[in-house]
């Protein structure tokens, strides 16, 4: 069996996120192109709706119909976002400026994520909010209020969600508004709100709102394919002999594209092709080859914001490298979908890799993947790694439920089968 072929990957789910977000509260009508099928997307989409917007489909094109900022109305019901970590916290920045209560669930996972991270800035910004355990998870209350105050914020982790969360409650602020973050996170809101007019100015890893807080429609948006979802197909081309395998479309913002700079420590052969932008971001052509020398890696520092997502299939792959691979500075995979370091030295040690649980990361010796159980804690993105990692195993290995990929990527089983050569 090798893989082969060429292939768009699904959409990407933050940028998918924030164009439904901000064009809902941009002044005009937004076409939105490639906008991802999942069902987080979903969660949001049905959220925005709630709150009043009018989101439709015209041919290949996902509507919105963006009436301004202040349009925004109170749901008459609670909004629920699912698995959502990123629909539920940018939502909550959004509806603080809105002087009215909003009630936000989600499902038993995001019912345990944290939002102190949100409640703390965004209440220091006026909104009244409330929650389980004094705010610290959901279900969250907020009682917005219009305007909110300006804020000065040392973010004490690299989180795009808090970052966007502030910079969404901030167009509602008549104050100053300036974030510093620890390490650059993903940069998609302040990029898709510059091309809606409004001034943001990131130097360093400091970014501050202008006056210009009112956003205009750009009339149209196209939304690359994500890295972290080709990032499972990537790792299966260099691991598999023989395969070669073209992803179109891929986002390449640099706050996102870690993994390929991973790739070059590890010796993954690999090519990138015909950068093009859209909309203010990068997206080109990558073509992966089966890489026979690879490499165990060193990963901690600035690097690890730009790989947040993808260091499970990173695991994988320094699974079955020369040598060991170290992961430090990472503890917040242990507050993802489910604590990521522990799924996955739990479900490595099932299937014969050695490795060693770290507070803040995960120590893998390379070696030969066995058979065995795998337990997904209903994460999309430990189900896809085993996914891959069955392929490589000479016996089987077996996940107790793979339902969890449709929150990001349901055209995952299809795309390998379309890219299977057996
Ligand atoms: C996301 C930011 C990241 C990432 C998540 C999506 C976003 O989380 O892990 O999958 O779209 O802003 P943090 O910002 O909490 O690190």
């Amino acid at each position: 069996m090798m893989f082969k072929g060429k292939i768009r990957v699904g959409s990407d789910k933050s940028i998918s996120q924030r164009a439904l977000i901000l064009s809902s509260i941009a002044e005009g009508k937004t076409y939105i192109k490639h906008l991802l099928k999942s069902e987080d997307i979903d969660c949001t989409t049905r959220a925005l709706r709630m709150l009043g917007v009018s989101i439709g489909q015209k041919d290949e094109y996902v509507v919105v119909e963006g009436k301004g900022k202040f349009s925004l109305r109170e749901s008459g019901d609670v909004l629920n976002l699912g698995n959502s970590g990123t629909g539920m916290r940018l939502l909550a920045g959004l509806v603080s400026g809105a002087n009215f209560l909003t009630i936000f669930t989600g499902d038993e996972s995001l019912r345990k994520r944290p939002m102190k991270r949100i409640v703390q800035p965004l209440r220091m910004m006026g909104a009244m909010i409330d929650g389980r355990e004094n705010g610290a998870i959901p279900p969250l209350v907020i009682r917005g209020k219009y305007p909110l105050n300006g804020i000065r914020y040392e973010m004490p982790i690299a989180s795009a969600q808090v970052k966007s969360a502030i910079l969404l409650a901030g167009l509602f602020s008549q104050g100053k508004v300036e974030i510093r973050e620890p390490l650059p996170s993903r940069n998609h809101t302040e990029i898709m709100l510059k091309s809606m007019n409004v001034d943001v100015e990131c130097v360093d890893r400091l970014i501050s709102l202008g006056s210009n807080r009112i956003l205009h429609s750009p009339g149209y948006i196209e939304v690359g394919a994500d890295i972290s979802s080709a990032a499972y197909f990537m790792v299966t081309a260099a691991l598999v002999p023989h395969s070669q395998v073209l992803f179109e479309d891929v986002v390449l913002n640099p706050t996102r594209a870690g993994i390929l700079d991973v790739f070059r420590m590890m010796n993954v052969e690999f090519e990138i092709r015909n950068i093009r932008e859209v909309n203010g971001e990068k997206i080109g052509e990558i073509v992966v080859c089966y890489s026979p020398h690879l490499q165990g890696v060193s990963l901690e520092g600035s690097i690890i914001p730009r790989i947040i997502d993808e260091i499970p299939i990173i695991c994988i792959l320094a699974s079955c490298a020369d040598g060991k691979t170290i992961i430090k500075d990472a503890s917040e995979l242990r507050y993802k979908e489910c604590d990521r370091i522990k799924a996955m030295v739990e479900n490595l040690s099932h299937i014969g890799i050695k490795c060693e649980e770290l507070p803040d990361g995960i120590i893998i010796e390379g070696g030969k993947l066995t058979g065995g159980r795998i337990n997904t804690y209903c994460d999309h993105r430990i189900a896809m790694s085993f996914a891959i990692a069955s392929l490589i195993s000479k016996d089987n290995i077996v996940l107790d439920d793979t339902s969890s990929i449709d929150t990001s990527y349901p055209m995952f089983f299809k795309h390998l089968t379309n890219l299977t050569i057996s």
